[in-house]
């Protein structure tokens, strides 16, 4: 079993690892892509999203790390000869369809665990991969932005606040009611397309809740983003907001509330039809 300074550079390690991987691919990424098949999240794979999940396989190998992979991309996946000790559950790129379309936020998530559920991570990663920003935290040590110290809004007021929404479905007669009344009584609604960055702005205080009610979200997206937004001291629930401990599986969905501090999100949460 690594210690945590054993995880900070081995995090870091993937991350430059992924960075220097992925720019071949971004060089061609204009031109039409290479139908691989469907990833165990039952998205379609890209030559991208392999090559940065190769990276990371590879640095955790080079490490002498024994773990069970858990990706959007390959699946379940054992290596080493105690791989039941340690879960690394990635997505390797998360916000693929930005990085294929030129648009600039797009990351890549890790998160480490002793057991296959989110409230289990103890160490978690997510850079964004344009402009080469890295989120990390280590249960019960804080939240970090290139090594800065970070923290969730204090914003409580819905008048004032930036609400991240993923709206992102075809079954948008179903989510879009749930989210009528929040939506009118906040001032400014963004979203970006990619959750696990998304999460990230909540936790460093550029965003004031993040809410993705569609119920097809994996897990493998937000397992490092979770923790993070926790150490940066911020709240995240179920929308009827119980305690969210799910399991970490490529097919594993959720709908969550994230927000920066617990009166705001009192208030998404009353406002938000479950
Ligand atoms: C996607 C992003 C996006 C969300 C999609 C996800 P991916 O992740 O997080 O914001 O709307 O549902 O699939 O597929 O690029 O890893
Ligand atoms: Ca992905």
């Amino acid at each position: 079993m690594k210690a945590q300074n054993d995880w900070q550079q081995i995090l870091i390690q993937c991350k430059n690892n992924v960075q220097t991987s992925i720019k071949p691919c971004l060089k061609t990424i204009k031109e039409p892509q290479p139908d691989l098949g469907k990833g165990a999240g039952g998205d379609a794979m890209k030559p991208v999203d392999l090559a940065a999940e190769k990276a990371i396989v590879e640095t955790l190998k080079k490490h002498d790390v024994s773990f069970t992979l858990i990706s959007e991309e390959s699946g379940v996946k054992k290596f080493g000869a105690t791989p039941d000790e340690c879960y690394v559950t990635v997505d390797p790129i998360d916000g693929t369809t930005n990085l294929l379309h030129g648009l600039p936020f797009y990351a890549c998530s890790i998160a480490v665990s002793r057991k296959p559920a989110v409230g289990d991570v103890y160490a978690g990663l997510v850079v964004d991969l344009f402009h080469d920003v890295t989120y990390t935290a280590f249960k019960g040590k804080g939240a970090y932005r290139d090594g800065e110290k970070i923290e969730t809004s204090k914003t409580v007021s819905l008048d004032e606040a930036v609400v991240g929404l993923d709206i992102n479905t075809y079954k948008v007669k179903e989510v879009a009611p749930k989210l009528t009344a929040l939506i009118e009584k906040t001032k400014h609604i963004r979203h970006f397309g990619a959750n696990a960055l998304e999460l990230c702005y909540v936790a460093n205080g550029l965003t004031d809740a993040f809410i993705d009610m569609r119920g097809k979200l994996r897990t493998t997206d937000v397992a490092a983003g979770f923790l993070i937004i926790k150490e940066a001291g911020g709240i995240v629930t179920t929308p009827e907001n119980q305690a969210l401990n799910v399991k970490l599986d490529p097919k594993q969905t959720l709908s969550f509330i994230a927000s920066g501090n617990m009166q705001i999100h009192k208030k998404i949460v009353s406002l938000v039809k479950s």
